[in-house]
Order: structure tokens, then C-alpha cells, then sequence
């Protein structure tokens, strides 16, 4: 049982919102849409759930065409970033809601109804909620019973756009703890929806970078973290670092940088750029090197250390506050660099074509 999605387009009047979306959802995952505002996160999800319709491409369930079914049929739950719980309803009441809207021959009795909302109250752990409304509740006690009300039809895919986007971090941390463990233990297939990438990294199976309506990249948090496939996707991860670099029979050269750390690339000899995160550059005192220390600022853990060389050149890195004791403005380093990407110089940044509605400025995080 999965979702499949394929060459999906939308187009709202002349903008392009989603160009040829390839996606596959197997059953029980739990996959992260990320990507920066207007990448066409809520548009994909909208259109999986069945509140907006494609110009081109197909979107079936197990195999069912899923294009032809309405919104009901297609068994969804959504929960969006701002609470719609019926404020004149109590929490039971809010959970109950889908159920009771039912077509008669699949609504439940009134019995069986109140023990499957009591059943998700003790499932979500908000069983102490129950006679409360909404107004009673904080932002996050009104997202756990938010999702409560999608999964009391029993949902075959739950759909969550930034549910936890408007509180504060550490209840949004709590809360993603807790949705993947309702997630696993319910067996649901998930997307959710955030343009916050720790989030994403540590909810989901796999992630999905959006931008401008195309996606940049699928995988395992991991995968994409350490190897993003794009110029847009290593930007979007912090790789902020960017350097114009040789290369030569796969390997990066630049002078005062010691890339020897990189793996080698099968990238054709010259001109390439090589992405960087500033935690992975390490400034190494060096007499002769063509760098100097010009800033170094202690963010509390962290040291940001800007250094420059003849040219201008400016490189920021990070090191941990007690590894870089010995260095000092004016000092002569060299930069080593523990990872990064290289991408062919004039590769298509991240395939955004020009006409996108936004600049990569914008768009990055
Ligand atoms: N009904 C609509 N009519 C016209 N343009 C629309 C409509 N809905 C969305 N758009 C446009 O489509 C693009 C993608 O919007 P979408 O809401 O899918 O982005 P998003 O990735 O969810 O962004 P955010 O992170 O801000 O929620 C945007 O440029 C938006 O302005
Ligand atoms: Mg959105």
C-alpha cells in the first residue's frame, strides 16, 4: 500500500507552483515536505488531500485513482498550523466531530462513537482535556487534540502542514517527540510539512527538499545532510561557505585550504565551487598561510572566527570555544575543511529556472 504521485503540475494563472512532482509513499512512513515559503508545500499537500486539483499528472492510493475520488473518499486526515478546533465544542466533542459527519451508513452509533473518542484521548495522552474547550487550552494541548480529530476516522494518510509552526520551540519539540510516537504506534502513513529543517531531520523517515515547485532532493536525513545533491539544497543546509576551487583528477585545491580531508570527485579538471558548513572549516595557525584572523566573536559554546585573505576572500567558520584558544586576531591560518560538497562550476543552482516568483535569497532559511 503506498501513495504514488507523478509528473504532478499545478499552475496558478502564470506561475508554475509544481513541476513535475515524483513521489512515493509507502505505507507507515512518515516523510517531511521541507523547503522555504512559497516552494509549494501546502499546494502538494492540498492536492492530496483532495481541497485542490492538478493541471497535469497523476496521484493514486494502492493503486486507486485517487484524482477521481473526492476529499471524503479518500479517508484523509489533515491538521493545519493554525488550530481549527470548533471553539464551542469541547475537546470530546472537537475529536468526535468527524465521525459524526459521517454519511449515515458508516456513522457509528453514539456509544461506539464516545469509546473511540475515549480510546484517542487515553491513545494521545489527553485524557484530562476531554470537557475542556479550546479556549482552555494551550497552542500545544490544542495541536495534540488537532490531531485527535484527524485520526478519529482512522485515517489512511495523515497530512500535517506545520502543525507545530506557531509555538514556541521547546513545546515543538515535545510535541514532534510525541507525534512519532503516535505515529509508529498508529501505523499510519504521514506527510508533514515544515520549512524547519531540525524538525524534519529528526521527525521523518525520509525528507523531501522542495523549491520552486520542483523537488531538489528525497532521502534519509542523513543522506541529505551529508550529501546534498544540489547547489540550492547544500545552501538550504547551511553550506554557506561557498569557494571557487581547482579541481584536479577529483580532488579540490584552493591555496590556503587544506582539502586533503574530501573524498575525491569524479567532477571533470577546473573550475568547480565547494560548499562548506562553518562548523566543518578549522583555521590552523600557519606562518606562511594567506589567510589572517580578522573577527573572533564567542557566540557562549562556539567561536566565530573570520579570516580573509590578500584577495578579500572572507571565510567564517565555527570551532568549539575551548578548541580554539590559540588563535588570535591578525594570526596567520590556513583552513582545513572536515567535509563538504562540491558542485561543476555553472550548475544549475538548485534548477530554479529565472521566472521563479522568489530569489534564492529569499528563499534561503
Ligand atoms: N490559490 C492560489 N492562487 C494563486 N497563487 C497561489 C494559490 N495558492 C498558492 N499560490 C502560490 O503558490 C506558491 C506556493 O504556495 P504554497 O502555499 O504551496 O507554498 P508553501 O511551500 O506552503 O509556503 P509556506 O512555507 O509559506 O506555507 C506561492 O507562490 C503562492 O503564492
Ligand atoms: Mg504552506
Amino acid at each position: 500500500m503506498s501513495l504514488a504521485i507523478s509528473h504532478l503540475a499545478r499552475r496558478f494563472g502564470a506561475t508554475e507552483v509544481l513541476r513535475g512532482i515524483e513521489l512515493e509513499v509507502p505505507q507507515g512512513e512518515l516523510i517531511a515536505l521541507l523547503g522555504p515559503s512559497g516552494s509549494g508545500k501546502t499546494t502538494l499537500l492540498r492536492i492530496i488531500a483532495g481541497l485542490d486539483w492538478p493541471d497535469a499528472g497523476r496521484l493514486s492510493f494502492d493503486g486507486t485513482d485517487w484524482l477521481a475520488k473526492s476529499a471524503a473518499e479518500r479517508r484523509i486526515g489533515f491538521v493545519f498550523q493554525h488550530y481549527a478546533l470548533f471553539p464551542h465544542m469541547t475537546m470530546r466533542d472537537n475529536i468526535a466531530f468527524g465521525l459524526t459527519v459521517l454519511p449515515r451508513a458508516e456513522r457509528p452509533g453514539k456509544t461506539q462513537i464516545a469509546a473511540v473518542v475515549d480510546g484517542l484521548l487515553q491513545f494521545l495522552q489527553i485524557g484530562g482535556l476531554a470537557d475542556r474547550y479550546p479556549a482552555e487550552l494551550s497552542g500545544g494541548q490544542r495541536q495534540r487534540v488537532a490531531l485527535g480529530r484527524a485520526m478519529a476516522t482512522q485515517p489512511r494518510v495523515l497530512l500535517l502542514d506545520e502543525p507545530f509552526g506557531a509555538l514556541d520551540a521547546q513545546v515543538r519539540r515535545d510535541l514532534r517527540r510525541w507525534l512519532r510516537g503516535v505515529h509508529d504506534s498508529a501505523g499510519t502513513t504521514t506527510i508533514f510539512v515544515t520549512h524547519d529543517q531540525e524538525e524534519a531531520f529528526e521527525l521523518a523517515d525520509r525528507v523531501v527538499v522542495m523549491n520552486g515547485g520542483i523537488i531538489e532532493q528525497i532521502g534519509h536525513p542523513d543522506q541529505i545532510y551529508d550529501h546534498p545533491a544540489t547547489p540550492f539544497v547544500a545552501r538550504f543546509l547551511g553550506l554557506t561557505v561557498e569557494l571557487p576551487v581547482t579541481m584536479h583528477t577529483g580532488r579540490a585545491c584552493a591555496a590556503g585550504l587544506d582539502l586533503t580531508g574530501l573524498p575525491r570527485r569524479a567532477i571533470a579538471d577546473g573550475a568547480a565551487t565547494l560548499f562548506l558548513r562553518p562548523a566543518d572549516i578549522r583555521p590552523v595557525p600557519e606562518a606562511t598561510a594567506p589567510f589572517h584572523v580578522t573577527e573572533i566573536a564567542s557566540t557562549g559554546a562556539l567561536l566565530r572566527i573570520v579570516a580573509q585573505d590578500a584577495a578579500g576572500c572572507r571565510i567564517e567558520s565555527e570551532v568549539p570555544r575551548r578548541d580554539g584558544r590559540d588563535l588570535a586576531v591578525g594570526q596567520a591560518v590556513s583552513l582545513r575543511a572536515a567535509a563538504g560538497q562540491i558542485f561543476p562550476t555553472g550548475a544549475p543552482i538548485g534548477a530554479v529556472p529565472a521566472e521563479t516568483p522568489y530569489t534564492l535569497k529569499e528563499a534561503r532559511p
